[in-house]
Formats: structure tokens, sequence, C-alpha cells
């Protein structure tokens, strides 16, 4: 458990140009002041992220948002959701102080303000803004514990702060892009293309893999496990793991169930731990195979079959 003193000290690393690993409401961070380039660019040898893959950068405010991006009208909209799960492709304001490696030569930047208390205090405390892409290893699954961040940087000496909380939503934050005539969502997360549309009152569109590439990160190898995934399952082979939903009854040796009650939400907060428990138990017990009941496609159900069809064609290739 973290306290205020520790967040303190990260946020002094922070600025001294340390990476810091942060939990936020979606996912585990791992950040570092997104205004200096020699640190941004251990962001990218910590994960081995490829450097045409851009960073979201997290602010404190909508206030300080202002100062990196030009706001449009639906931007100001959509701004009213921060603090939260959502971050904004918007493009990047003239001067900006942002490090070239951030924005990996984008016109664009994407932001947005977190809403998790330790996540808050560090902006708050180190007043920059901070470059965070998710902490793991690139390619690998995303961390929504402190166990596993732990793990993927144990040969590092990066400061972690934790709550001892899994991470609330527990997949990465929506992202939408706004710098162009029609908002496009590029990643799909806590909130749906319905909601936004709603929200914004116009249509919201969807950015397919075929289309020109708008999230460079989302073409790469992603969330993949050691074993393989097969998605739809409705039983158990030989050598497989069972993950269930709501009532499904996939029961090998070591099974877990998403949400027994059928909750999305709860589904969406568990999946990367129970992916990574189901893993670890596979590579010790020489299962090949997580088995993955239906999850149904809608609310935060999409989001959820996006992260499994991922890993799914990961795994497999
Ligand atoms: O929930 C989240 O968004 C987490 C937490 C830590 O905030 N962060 C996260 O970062 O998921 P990362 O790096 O794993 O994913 C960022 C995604 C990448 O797919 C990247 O390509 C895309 O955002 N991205 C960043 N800047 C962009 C831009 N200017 N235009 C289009 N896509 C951008
Ligand atoms: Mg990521």
């Amino acid at each position: 458990m973290t306290s205020k003193d520790q967040i303190k000290q990260a946020a002094k690393l922070l600025k001294e140009g340390q990476l810091v690993i942060f939990p936020t409401e979606t996912v585990y961070g791992i950040g570092a002041d997104a205004t200096n380039q020699e640190a941004c660019l251990k962001i990218f040898r910590a994960k081995s992220r490829p450097s045409n893959n851009p960073l979201i950068v997290h602010v404190a405010s909508i206030e300080a948002a202002k100062e990196l991006a030009i706001f449009n009208e639906d931007a100001n909209k959509l701004a009213t959701l921060w603090p939260g799960p959502i971050s904004l492709v918007l493009p990047s304001a003239k001067n900006s102080k942002i490090a070239p490696s951030v924005q990996a030569g984008l016109s664009s930047i994407a932001i947005r303000v977190p809403m998790h208390k330790i996540a808050q205090t560090l902006l708050s405390e180190s007043s920059v803004p901070i470059a965070a892409p998710s902490a793991n290893i690139s390619g690998k699954l995303t961390s929504t514990t402190q166990k596993q961040v732990a793990e993927y940087f144990a040969d590092s000496e990066i400061c972690i702060l934790s709550d001892d909380m899994p991470c609330e939503v527990g997949l990465e934050s929506t992202i939408i892009d706004l710098s162009t005539e029609q908002p496009t969502i590029l990643r799909h997360g806590f909130f749906t293309q319905e909601f936004l549309s709603s929200y914004l009152n116009k249509e919201v569109a969807i950015a397919h893999a075929g289309s020109k590439v708008k999230a460079p990160g989302m073409l790469l190898r992603h969330y993949s496990p050691k074993c393989a995934i097969r998605l739809n399952a409705s039983n158990i082979e030989q050598g497989e793991l069972g993950l269930n939903y709501g009532d499904s009854q996939l029961e090998s040796a070591f099974s877990l169930n998403l949400s027994v009650s059928g909750n999305l939400q709860e589904a969406a907060s568990n999946l990367f731990h129970f992916l990574y428990l189901l893993d670890n138990y596979a590579s010790q017990h020489n299962y090949k195979v997580i088995a993955v009941a239906p999850v149904p496609n809608f609310e935060v159900g999409v989001a959820i079959n996006d992260r499994l069809s991922r890993a799914a064609s990961s795994s497999s290739s």
C-alpha cells in the first residue's frame, strides 16, 4: 500500500527523469515526464515498445489538457467524462512542450485525465504531464495487479506505486479520434460506441483493421499469453483450461469464472488478471490452451471480446 509520502517521492523521481509505475482505474501505467525526451525513451526501452507507437499523455485537469491540444466542440463535450477511462486524440497544440518520442511523429496527441486517486496525486504532486502506456512488456498481457507488473519489471529498479487493489475498470481506456471530420473509436473500452454517439449526438465510427492506421498500437501483436486461446468454447478438450462467464460450465483442473452473475463490468475487471492466472497455471502444469466461454457482445462486452480476439490471434500465430 502506497502512502502519500511515497507518492511525493515518486513525483520527485518523475521530475528527475525516472520512470514510475502507477495504478489507474483502467490498468497499470508505466510513466515518465512527458516533456522529458530522455525519460520518455526509457519507457520504450523498458517495454521493448516500437518507437512508432505513440504514448497517451495523462494530465491532472481539462485545463492542463488544453495546454497540449486543440479542443473542438466534441472534445469539450467528451472532456466532461474526465476524470475517467477515455482518451481523446486531438491535434496537438503549437509549441507544446511534449517530447517528440511521445507522439511518434504524429501531429495529433492522445490525452486523458485518470480518475484513480494515486494517479491523480502523482499528477498533482509532480505538476508535469505524464506519458504512460500500459505497464507490460510490449505484446504481452496488460497488467491490472501489482503482482503482475512487479513480475514484468522484476529486473529493473522502477518504483511501483499500488493500492493493493486490482484496477477497477480492468481494460485500457476507450480511445476516440476527434482530429478528423467524424469521431472514430480507435480502441474499444468502458465507454461504448452507442454511449459516445448519443453523448455527442452524432454518428461515431469504429476504425477497422483495414482502415488507415490511426492507432499504430492496434496493429501490433497484443495481449498474447503463453497459451493459445480458444474462443466461444462450449466444452473442454484434452489439455485445456476453462475461462467461464455466467452459467457456462467449462470445468478443468483449474478453471475460473469472469462473472458468475453475468455482470460484464465485473468480467472486464477480472479479464487480464484471470488470463494471467490461467496462463501461469498452464505453464506450470503443461496445459496448452485456455478455452473461453462466449461473452455477450454488448456494452463493455464489446471491449472484452476485442481483447479476447486479439489475444487469440496473437497466441495462435
Ligand atoms: O487506459 C489506458 O489508456 C492506459 C492507462 C495506463 O492510462 N494506457 C494505455 O496505453 O493503454 P498504451 O500505450 O498501452 O495504449 C495507447 C494506445 C496505443 O494503441 C497507441 O497507438 C494509441 O494509444 N495512441 C497514442 N497516441 C495516439 C495518437 N496520437 N493517435 C492515435 N493513436 C494513438
Ligand atoms: Mg498497452
